[in-house]
């Protein structure tokens, strides 16, 4: 963001649209009120914002749209409690404060020439939308190997990025999509099973290849798993910590581990790097 501002005070937004994804995950595009700030707002995939909603508070999230959509911000986000509750009773036209963007970015520059593999469960799925539509757009494809990009969710209504998930993505040259639900449904034709499981199947090679994963912490440490035995190296995955914040900027010591903030150091980190943090993490 431009100029000397303090970084702390939100810019007035408004929310031009709500996308339903799930029954409890709502996608919210906004816009700066102020032109100067929304012309001078510039994010990378995987950065984040603190959402305010005026009386109620404020909390972290990522941003989910692509930063090369310059006209709009998205963001993707699941009812938890109070703040989340308040932003799923808004419409359209309301009013909300956003600050940021904060954090480091997936090093989508690293993983040029590399094929990627995107492994996604729940909502982790919003950050990674951010870095897979940025990698999918025409301008950057050709920098970019092969994409597989594996989802899954507890059931069908739970699948958030339906439009792009089963209808989107895997039209784009060299992109494959293995979408997953926990248990069988009627009205669900695709694989069935927990995200590991469904990632030891498909068996992808490591060879040239960087690992996105975004998720609960469980679906996480078996993927971990699996991608060892794959014979994935830690400096091949990348993940993001979603460690509790409150300041967003390295002021308040809110998201520490041992010496790294994750404000500011992360959310994105290779497992290398995870690797070296305090080992209660
Ligand atoms: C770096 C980062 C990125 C995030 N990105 C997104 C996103 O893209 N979309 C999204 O929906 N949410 C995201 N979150 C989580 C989001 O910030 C919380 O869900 C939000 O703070 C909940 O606020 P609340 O007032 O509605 O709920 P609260 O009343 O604060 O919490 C409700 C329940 O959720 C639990 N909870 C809240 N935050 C977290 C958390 N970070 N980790 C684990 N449990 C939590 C609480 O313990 C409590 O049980 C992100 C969080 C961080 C730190
Ligand atoms: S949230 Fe305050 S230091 Fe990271």
């Amino acid at each position: 963001m431009s100029g000397e501002r303090n970084p702390l005070l939100p810019y007035r937004a408004t929310i031009q649209d709500i996308i339903p994804e799930t029954s409890d995950v709502k996608t919210f595009r906004i816009t700066l009120d102020n032109p100067r700030a929304a012309a001078g707002w510039r994010h990378e995939p995987g950065q984040l914002a603190m959402l305010s909603v005026f009386g109620v508070g404020e909390a972290m999230f990522s941003i989910s749209s692509t930063p090369t959509r310059r006209d709009f911000l998205e963001f993707s986000i699941k009812r938890m409690g109070r703040l989340t509750r308040a932003l799923h009773e808004m419409e359209a036209g309301g009013r909300i404060g956003v600050r940021g963007p904060y954090g480091n970015h997936f090093p989508y520059e690293k993983f040029q020439g590399k094929d990627l593999l995107f492994v996604g469960g729940g909502i982790g799925m919003a950050p990674l939308r951010s870095l897979i539509d940025f990698v999918l757009e025409a301008e950057n494809r050709h920098r970019y190997g092969r994409v597989e990009i594996l989802y899954g969710a507890r059931s069908y209504d739970d699948l958030c990025f339906k439009s792009r998930l089963l209808d989107g993505w895997h039209k784009e040259p060299n992109t494959v999509v293995y979408s997953t639900i926990d248990r069988a449904e009627a009205r669900w034709t695709g694989h069935v099973g927990f995200v590991p499981a469904y990632l030891e199947k498909v068996a992808p090679s490591p060879e040239n290849k960087c690992a996105v994963l975004c998720g609960p912490p469980v679906m996480i440490r078996f993927v971990l798993e699996v991608l060892k035995k794959l014979g994935f190296a830690d400096d091949q995955i990348y993940s993001t910590l979603e460690l509790r914040m409150k300041c967003g900027v390295g002021k308040c010591g809110r998201c520490n581990i041992g010496a790294k903030l994750v404000c500011l150091d992360g959310p994105v980190f290779s497992m290398a790097e995870i690797g070296k943090l305090p080992p209660e993490f």
